[in-house]
Order: C-alpha cells, then structure tokens, then sequence
C-alpha cells in the first residue's frame, strides 16, 4: 500500500469516536525469524520496528495511551542469550526514540515488576520518565516484566495491609478501591486490546483492565504489522458497538 492510499485510509476514521487507551500483545517475533530460518532475536529486532511504526501511527492518528506488552513475568523463563538481546533492544529503542518522544510530546511510563530488569536498563527507564515527564500529547506505557496475576495479588497484599491496619473497612474494598491498587490507577481501561499471530489468549495481560475491552486479535504476525493494518482494525473497532452490559436503547 503507498503513502497515499493509506492515508486515504486513515481519513475514514471517525476521529470523535476514537480508542483512547489500545493495548497491544505484540506477538510472532520467534515464528517470523522460524520462517525465514533466522534467529529469533532477528524477529524482535524487525518486532522493534513495528513498534516505531504503530507508535508513530498512534500518535498521528490521536490515541491517547498506548500500551505494548514488551516482557511478561514468564519471559524470564526463556533462554538467558534471548532474554539479553531483548534487554538491549530495549535499550537502544530508549536511546533511539528519546528525540522522537520530546519533539512528538510522548510521555513514557511502565507497569510490572521493573524492579526485576537489570539495573543498566531500570537506570535507562528511569532517565527516560524523568525526561519526558511533562509530555501530555500521547502515553506510550511500555508492559514489563508484567504479570497480570502479579499485579492483582500486590493490589490484594496492599488492601489486606489496609484492612489489618483498621485504615479501611472489608466494606470499602470497592472497584474504584481495586482500581487505585494496580500499576495502570493513573490511566482509564483500554477500549480496544489487539494480539498479533493468531493466539486466541489473553496471556496474563491486564486482566481486571481487559473486563470491557474490544478484543482484536489477527493472524499477521508483529514483525510483519503495518499502520495500514491498525487503521483497518481501529475502523473495525468504530464498526462495533460497545455496550458494557446495557441493551443498546441505555
Ligand atoms: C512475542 O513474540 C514477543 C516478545 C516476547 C517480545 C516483544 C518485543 C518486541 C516487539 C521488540 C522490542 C520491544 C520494544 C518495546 C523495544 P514471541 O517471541 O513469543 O514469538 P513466538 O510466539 O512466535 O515465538
């Protein structure tokens, strides 16, 4: 697709009913390195890309807050070489993408346990929240070493604190409660939450915030997405109607 036909497309999307938090499962990067018999770090290398690419895209486009599952708490599992290249991919993207945050006024954040990355990379984070701390024209919230159970059993321990304390009442515990507990209590729920490669999962991705997401998922695999790919299903996702329980006439 050319620069023009996509942009055709893009001027089709009703911008008054746009997402405004998407969450992404970037997923694929080791079948697509399998496909061309590459290694699999190739795959997250081109993975990388991609997110240039749909990080640009949300930001032209008007999506408040977009989210990528980068690392989750099982990729500590993997191989200690691919988990290594995937730390230094991480690195060069910050380092990369600093310039392109400030002069777009993209703020980054992250939710997981970082307390777990090693400190080269926790020190990167860091630098890079601070610098981009004042940016309000888009939230780029990179998942790492993110659990969704993870973080439902710390928002549990912090409310039973509470309550053992005598600070709160059992009575209080509420969804706003539970809402304030978790890594995202600053950002609403994502509207709309796409996987790539096919997998019909949610993997431990944001499972409280998930509850009224539009699910996407596509067979394309992430080093192979495109913009033209997200215009389409973020036009899909304005075909659909969302109604949070409700009969349509509420
Ligand atoms: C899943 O593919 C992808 C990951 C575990 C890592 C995602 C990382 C990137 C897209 C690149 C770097 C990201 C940033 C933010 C700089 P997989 O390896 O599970 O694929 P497979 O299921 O085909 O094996």
């Amino acid at each position: 697709m050319n620069s023009n036909s996509a942009s055709v497309t893009e001027s089709e999307l009703d911008k008054t009913k746009l997402p405004a938090h998407v969450a992404i499962i970037m997923d694929g990067n080791g079948r697509w390195a399998k496909k061309r018999l590459a290694n699999r770090v190739k795959g997250h290398e081109q993975g990388m890309e991609v997110v240039r690419e749909i990080v640009r895209a949300c930001r032209e486009i008007g999506i408040s807050v977009l989210t990528l599952y980068a690392f989750s708490t099982e990729n500590w599992q993997r191989p200690k070489m691919e988990i290594a290249a995937l730390m230094t991919l991480l690195k060069r993207f910050l380092r990369s993408e600093l310039l392109e945050m400030q002069e777009n006024n993209i703020r980054l954040s992250t939710i997981g346990q970082t307390e777990r990355l090693p400190e080269d990379v926790r020190k990167l984070l860091s630098e890079t929240m601070a610098l981009t701390h004042q940016n309000d024209g888009m939230l780029l919230n990179l998942a790492l070493s993110y659990g969704g159970r993870a973080e439902l059993v710390k928002m549990v321990r912090e409310i039973a604190v509470k309550v053992k304390a005598g600070d709160i009442e059992p009575d209080a515990v509420s969804d706003e409660l539970v809402t304030r507990h978790l890594y995202t209590k600053d950002i609403p729920d994502p509207d709309l939450m796409i996987r790539t490669s096919g997998e019909m999962r949610i993997s431990n991705f944001l499972l409280w915030q998930l509850a009224y997401s539009e699910l996407f998922i596509t067979d394309t695999l992430w080093p192979d997405f495109s913009r033209a790919e997200f215009v389409e299903i973020l036009k899909a996702y304005q075909r659909r109607e969302r109604r949070f329980g409700k009969v349509y006439e509420q």
